[in-house]
């Protein structure tokens, strides 16, 4: 471990106020809304934190008693939640030339190769988990690699941070190349070890990875979907429906399935704690089945766009949708540009995305689907201070923008299209600063 909780947050009161312009959601903000009574925005206010928790928020200036940190003229936001981002993918991000499978083939499984070494994983653990906080995202759903030392890394990681953290080991038993690939027996011992000695152990908690149908046998699925059953607590992570062909590869591999989704379905997968990265080729008995099955969207516009994977119909959606940024199919780990960039889909489509539909997607909606609404995604009274403070502009163009800006959606939609990492002005994890 580069560092422990006491030397990197040595100089955190318990008991301090924060004072910026304060924005979060009371509800979910309806599609299309510019102006929307989910959005609570409280200009020039002051939280209250004490013990890691936010435990006031006041117009009036707090009391002697209280540490304070003035951000007085910033935007103050919950962290930010990414809900499918791949650790060991940070040095394959922006590859040139290809879809799916073969962007996978060319550059992603070897990348991954490299984490079967606990060395390697535990420093490409440390550099990810820092990128996420310098990007405003305190919390996250995350596929490592095949390896248990990945899985043990990142959750090492993330508790010496104090960071919300939803991982676990990726399986994969076939199509995929030697040193990533596992065995039924082997990875369901892993798998239990690992849930013995992680899930629910402070902010960390285990998701059942199934990287996605191809990479796995039917009797990998099924053991999948006896771990889901076995505990109603543990999530569930894995792709949907990315990519044409793909669609096409798991038509043929699981001819006696309905369809891509009726695999994961089939083998009890879908729940309400399941994080379906993707959903974009999805038929409508598709998109029923998930919101029935309470299962969540994660949609990664960066990723759909840079690997050209297809336009995510958000508008429609009957489930919950969170954003994420895919990295390394993402272009950027900054949850503010893909934001930016699940407009520029939605603009394909003729839709339009406004700023509360994404924020939202990125906090208390994300916070909801993962069902930790009481824990993270606000800046309520009780939740944890988990927190991101912002300039509302950086740089020349941005300051010129945000001058003339006149409604608060205008705002913070000029916001969201143009910030990014060098935006934030600082970001604390359970009231304890990390960038
Ligand atoms: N489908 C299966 N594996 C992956 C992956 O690593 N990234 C993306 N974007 N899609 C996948
Ligand atoms: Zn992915």
């Amino acid at each position: 471990m580069s560092f422990t909780n006491q030397e990197k947050f040595a100089d955190s009161p318990r008991r301090w106020a924060l004072r910026g312009d304060l924005l979060d959601f009371t509800a979910a903000p309806r599609w299309g809304d510019t102006e929307s009574a989910a959005v609570r925005f409280d200009r020039d206010h002051w939280l209250l934190i004490e013990d890691g928790r936010i435990v006031g928020r006041q117009a009036a200036e707090p009391d002697e008693t209280w540490a304070r940190r003035d951000h007085a003229g910033r935007l103050v936001l919950p962290g930010f939640i990414d809900t499918h981002v791949h650790c060991p993918q940070l040095e394959v991000i922006a590859s040139y030339g290809s879809e799916l499978l073969d962007w996978l083939e060319r550059y992603t499984f070897p990348a991954e190769r490299a984490f079967a070494d606990a060395a390697r994983s535990r420093a490409g653990a440390e550099i990810f988990l820092d990128a996420l906080l310098a990007s405003g995202t305190t919390a996250a759903v995350v596929f490592p690699t095949v390896h248990k030392v990945s899985v043990e890394a990142l959750f090492d990681g993330a508790a010496a941070r104090g960071m919300r953290l939803v991982t676990g080991k990726v399986l994969m038993d076939r199509h995929a190349p030697d040193g990533l690939r596992d065995d039924v027996v082997q990875a369901e011992r892993d798998c239990i070890d690992m849930i013995n000695r992680f899930h629910g152990r402070g902010r960390n908690a285990y998701a059942v990875t199934v990287r996605f149908a191809p990479t796995s046998t039917p009797a990998q699925l099924a053991m999948a979907g006896a771990l889901c059953r076995a505990d109603a607590s543990l999530y569930m992570q894995t792709h949907v429906a990315e990519n044409r062909a793909e669609v096409a590869w798991v038509a043929e591999l699981f001819p006696q399935a309905r369809s891509y989704l009726d695999v994961y379905d089939g083998a009890g997968l879908l729940h309400e704690r399941s994080v379906l990265a993707h959903g974009i080729w999805l038929d409508p008995q598709d998109r029923t089945v998930i919101a029935d099955r309470g299962a969540q969207v994660a949609h990664c516009p960066s990723s759909n766009l840079f690997l050209g994977s297809g336009l995510f119909d958000w508008p429609g959606a009957p489930f919950k949708v969170s954003l994420a940024s895919d990295v390394g199919g993402g272009t950027s780990l900054s949850l503010p540009r893909n934001m930016g960039d699940a407009y520029k889909v939605q603009a394909l489509r003729g839709e339009r995305l406004t700023a509360w539909a994404a924020l939202h997607a990125a906090t208390r909606g994300a916070a909801e689907a993962l069902r930790l609404g009481d824990e993270i995604g606000g800046l309520s009274v009780g939740q944890m201070a988990d927190i991101c403070v912002w300039d509302w502009a950086r740089g020349p163009v941005a300051e010129a923008r945000d001058a003339v800006a006149r409604e608060l959606h205008e705002r913070v939609f000029a916001w969201m299209t143009l910030a990014d990492e060098r935006n934030l002005a600082a970001c604390y994890v359970a009231g304890r600063p990390v960038a």
